[in-house]
C-alpha cells in the first residue's frame, strides 16, 4: 500500500507538500526566534539554551533539539529525494530532445528546481557555519550564538552568502506554499485568490525576517 502510493506521482508531491510544510512551520518559529538578536547578546544566548533544556526534566538536556533535527533530517530528505524523482520522470517523458530544443519546464518549474539546490547549499554552509563552527569566520564560541551570528555578518561573503538564499527561499515559498495546497487539495476558485495572497505574505515576512538580522549587524544596531 505504502509502494504504491510512494510509486505514484500524487503520492510523491504528497510527500512534497507534507515535508515542505514541516520545514515551513520550523522556518517561521526559527526566523521569530532570530529576531530576539534585536535585544541584546543576554536574551539570545539564553534563548539557545532554552532550546537545550526545553521539556526537562522529563527530556534529557538537548532531546527535544535532538528530536527536531530528526524530523527536520526526515523532512529534508524526504523533500529532496520525492522533488528528484519526479523532476527525473518529468524529464524523461519528455518528447525527444532533437525534436523540442526548448526546455519544457515552465519557468515556475525551474525556479523551483535551481532554488531548492541552493538552499540544499545553504542549509549545509548554515550548519557549518553556525551550529558546528567548521567554516565560521571568527573563532566560532559554542553557547554564544549571538556573537558568532555577528561574526558570520561582518564578512561581505557571510552576507551575500545568507542574503542571496533568504532571497531563494522566499521564492521557493512563494510558489511551494501554492502548490503544496494544490496538492493537498486546498486549492479551489474561491479559494485560490486567499492561497495566493497568504503564499505572498508568507514568502516575504520569512525573507523579510531573516534579512533583518544581517541588515541589523550591517548597520551596527546588532553589534
Ligand atoms: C539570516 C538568517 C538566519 C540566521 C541569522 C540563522 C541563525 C541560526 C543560528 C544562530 C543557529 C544556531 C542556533 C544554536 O546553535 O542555538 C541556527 C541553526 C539552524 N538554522 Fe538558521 N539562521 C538563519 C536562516 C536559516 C534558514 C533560512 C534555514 C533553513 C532553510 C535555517 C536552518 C537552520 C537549521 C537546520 C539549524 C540547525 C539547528 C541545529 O541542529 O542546531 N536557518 N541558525
Amino acid at each position: 500500500m505504502a509502494r504504491t502510493v510512494w510509486d505514484s506521482s500524487v503520492g510523491k508531491k504528497t510527500v512534497m507538500a507534507v515535508s515542505g510544510l514541516i520545514m515551513l512551520l520550523y522556518l517561521v518559529v526559527h526566523m521569530i526566534g532570530n529576531l530576539k538578536i534585536f535585544f541584546g547578546s543576554g536574551e539570545f544566548n539564553h534563548y539557545a539554551h532554552w532550546l537545550r533544556t526545553v521539556g526537562e526534566p522529563f527530556m534529557h538536556y538537548e532531546w527535544t533539539l535532538w528530536l527536531i533535527r530528526i524530523v527536520l533530517v526526515v523532512a529534508v530528505v524526504a523533500h529532496a529525494t520525492s522533488a528528484y524523482q519526479l523532476s527525473r520522470r518529468d524529464i524523461r517523458a519528455r518528447p525527444s530532445k532533437y525534436v523540442h530544443k526548448k526546455a519544457r519546464a515552465s519557468y515556475a518549474t525551474r525556479t523551483m528546481r535551481w532554488g531548492g539546490i541552493i538552499l540544499g547549499l545553504f542549509i549545509a554552509w548554515h550548519i557549518l557555519d553556525l551550529t558546528t563552527g567548521t567554516v565560521h569566520s571568527g573563532g566560532f564560541q559554542e553557547g554564544h550564538p549571538y556573537q558568532n551570528v555577528v561574526d558570520t555578518f561582518s564578512t561581505w561573503y557571510g552576507n551575500v552568502i545568507y542574503i542571496v538564499a533568504m532571497l531563494a527561499l522566499g521564492l521557493h515559498v512563494r510558489h511551494g506554499f501554492w502548490s503544496a495546497a494544490q496538492t493537498l487539495g486546498a486549492g479551489s476558485r474561491s479559494r485560490d485568490r486567499a492561497l495566493k495572497t497568504t503564499a505572498n505574505a508568507l514568502a516575504l515576512l520569512l525573507t523579510a525576517g531573516f534579512i533583518a538580522v544581517p541588515v541589523g549587524v550591517m548597520t551596527g544596531v546588532v553589534s
